[in-house]
C-alpha cells in the first residue's frame, strides 16, 4: 500500500516544511516537495500540518483487572482519534505487572486489541531485583516511590538503592513522599474538602521524594525520567541533568490548578495533587527552557460513579489521551508555545527519552506514524462523544481550536474525521537502550 500525503506543512521540532510524504507499507518511503508516484490513495493536505504521531510516555489502560473503568480497545481507539500513535503504560494494573510474565501478557492482549502502538512498563516491589534485572520488551522500570491508585510502593532506600546500582533499564518514577503524605492524610482525616487533597500530597511531599530520586539517580549514574512534575520547586532541581535525567509535564499540571476544585470536584483530584497557577506557570518555564522534555496525560480513567464517591474514598486521576494534542493545539492558537515545540514535547522527545526505534520523526525510514492537524478547527468537547470507556472529560463544555483530523499508525489510516479504524491493529514498540537516551541523541 502507497499513501501520498501531498502538500502538507510538516511540523518538526527545528523546521517547518511545505513537502510531500510517501507512505509505503508501514514506513515513511520518502519526504519531497516533488514526488510524483501512482498512490494506492493520495490525499491532498494543503492547508493542514502534518506532525509524527503523539507518544505518550504515562497512560493507565486498566487491563487486565480493571476493566469495567478502560480497556485496551477503548483506550487505544480513543488515542486514535486523539493522535495518540504509541502509548507506554504502566504497571498498576490488577495482577501488577511487575514480571516478563505479566508483561507479556499485556503484549499479547495489545496485540490483538490496541489500534495504536504499545509498550508496557514493568513495576518495581520490594521483592522483584532479579525481574528488573532480566526485564526485555519494556520501555523501562516504573517506581512508586509513593503510593498512588493501587498497591505499588517502594519507598525503603536499601530497596532503592539496590534498583538503581543493579538495573540498567531506565527508570521512572512517581515522586510523591510517603512519609509526609501519611503524615499529612492523619492531619486531614475528617476532611471531606477535595481540595485538601493539595494539602495532603502537598509541595514538600512532591519535593521530598523528587530530590531523593535525583539523588539516587546522580549517584548511580542511571537514567531517570520524573513523572508528572508538579511543582515549582522540582523544575529547580532539574537544572542540573547530569546526562542521566530527564523529566515529564502533565496537561492538568498545565492547564489546571487548585482554583479548580470548586468547579470540577473531585474530577480535578489526582496524584500528584493540582497546585497553584503559580507552579503551573513554573512547570511551562521549565518546558521553555528545556528543563521538563516531555508532555504526557497521565490518562487515569475512573467512572464518574467512582467519581461521585466523597473525598478522601474518590480515586485518583482523570482521562486524557483523546484531547491531550487538541488541548495543546489550543495553546498554540492561544499563542503560549509554538506546534514546533508541541511537536518537540509530544513527538520527539518521549522517543528519544525511551529509545524507541523509528518513531518521533518524519524523514526516510521511520514508522508511518502520522498525524494530520486543522489548526481552523474550532470545536467543543463533550462527554458524550469521548472513546474513553469512562465516558467524561475534565473539558467538557470546553471549546478548543486546533484538531487531529486524521491519524496514521504503521501506514494504516486509524482515524480520519470521526472515524476510527476497527480493524488496524497497532505495533509493539521497539527499544534500543544502547543509544542512551535523550542527552545521547541529537
Ligand atoms: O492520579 C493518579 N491516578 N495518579 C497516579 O499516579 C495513578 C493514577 C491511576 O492509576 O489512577
Amino acid at each position: 500500500m502507497k499513501t501520498l500525503i501531498k502538500n502538507a506543512t510538516v511540523v518538526l521540532p527545528d523546521e517547518v516544511l511545505r513537502t510531500s510524504v510517501l507512505v509505503e507499507g508501514t514506513k515513511i518511503a520518502a519526504v519531497d516537495p516533488a514526488i510524483h508516484v501512482a498512490a494506492d490513495e493520495t490525499v491532498d493536505a494543503a492547508g493542514l500540518h502534518l506532525i509524527p504521531g503523539v507518544i505518550d510516555d504515562q497512560v493507565h489502560f486498566r487491563e487486565p483487572g480493571l476493566t469495567h473503568k478502560e480497556d485496551l480497545r477503548t483506550a487505544s481507539r480513543a488515542c486514535a482519534k486523539g493522535g495518540v500513535t504509541t502509548f507506554l503504560e504502566m504497571p498498576n494494573t490488577v495482577p501488577n505487572a511487575t514480571t516478563q510474565e505479566r508483561i507479556n501478557e499485556k503484549l499479547a492482549l495489545a496485540a490483538e486489541k490496541s489500534v495504536v502502538n504499545y509498550g508496557f512498563y514493568i513495576g518495581a516491589t520490594p521483592q522483584n531485583l532479579a525481574d528488573l534485572k532480566s526485564a526485555a520488551r519494556t520501555p523501562g522500570i516504573k517506581i512508586f516511590i509513593g503510593s498512588s491508585t493501587g498497591d505499588l510502593l517502594v519507598d525503603d532506600q536499601d530497596v532503592l538503592e539496590a534498583i538503581f546500582a543493579e538495573t540498567t533499564l531506565p527508570i521512572c518514577a512517581h515522586c510523591e513522599d510517603e512519609t509526609t503524605v501519611r503524615a499529612n492524610a492523619e492531619r486531614y482525616r475528617d476532611s471531606t474538602d477535595v481540595a485538601d487533597h493539595s494539602r495532603v500530597r502537598d509541595v514538600a511531599a512532591a519535593v521530598t521524594a523528587t530530590r531523593r530520586a535525583l539523588d539516587l539517580a546522580r549517584r548511580h549514574k542511571h537514567r531517570f525520567h520524573v513523572l508528572h512534575v508538579s511543582t515549582g520547586d522540582e523544575t529547580d532541581l532539574l537544572a542540573d541533568h547530569g546526562g542521566v535525567i530527564t523529566a515529564e509535564a502533565c496537561l492538568h499540571h498545565l492547564l489546571l490548578s487548585v482554583d479548580d476544585y470548586p468547579r470540577l470536584g473531585t474530577l480535578a483530584q489526582m496524584n500528584p495533587s493540582l497546585k497553584t497557577t503559580a507552579d503551573a506557570q513554573r512547570i511551562w518555564e521549565a518546558l521553555a527552557d528545556g528543563r521538563i522534555q516531555v508532555i504526557a496525560t497521565d490518562h487515569a480513567p475512573h467512572t464518574l460513579e467512582e467519581k461521585a464517591v466523597p473525598y478522601p474514598r474518590s480515586p485518583s486521576g482523570m482521562p486524557n489521551v483523546e484531547n491531550s494534542l487538541a488541548l495543546m493545539l489550543d495553546q498554540v492558537h492561544r499563542g503560549r508555545c509554538t506546534l514546533s515545540q508541541v511537536v518537540h514535547w509530544m513527538c520527539d522527545a518521549p522517543a528519544r527519552v525511551w529509545d524507541l526505534v523509528g518513531k518521533g520523526r518524519i524523514a526516510p525510514g521511520y514508522d508511518a506514524d502520522l498525524v494530520l492537524l486543522d489548526l481552523q478547527k474550532s470545536a467543543v468537547v463533550r462527554n458524550q462523544d469521548q472513546l474513553t470507556k469512562c465516558g467524561w472529560s475534565a473539558w467538557d463544555g470546553v471549546e478548543l481550536t486546533g484538531w487531529p483530523v486524521s491519524t496514521w499508525v504503521a501506514g494504516q489510516v486509524a482515524y480520519r474525521d470521526g472515524v476510527v479504524c476497527d480493524n488496524c491493529h497497532g505495533q509493539e514498540a521497539v527499544y534500543d537502550h544502547a543509544r542512551g537516551g535523550y542527552w545521547a541523541t541529537p
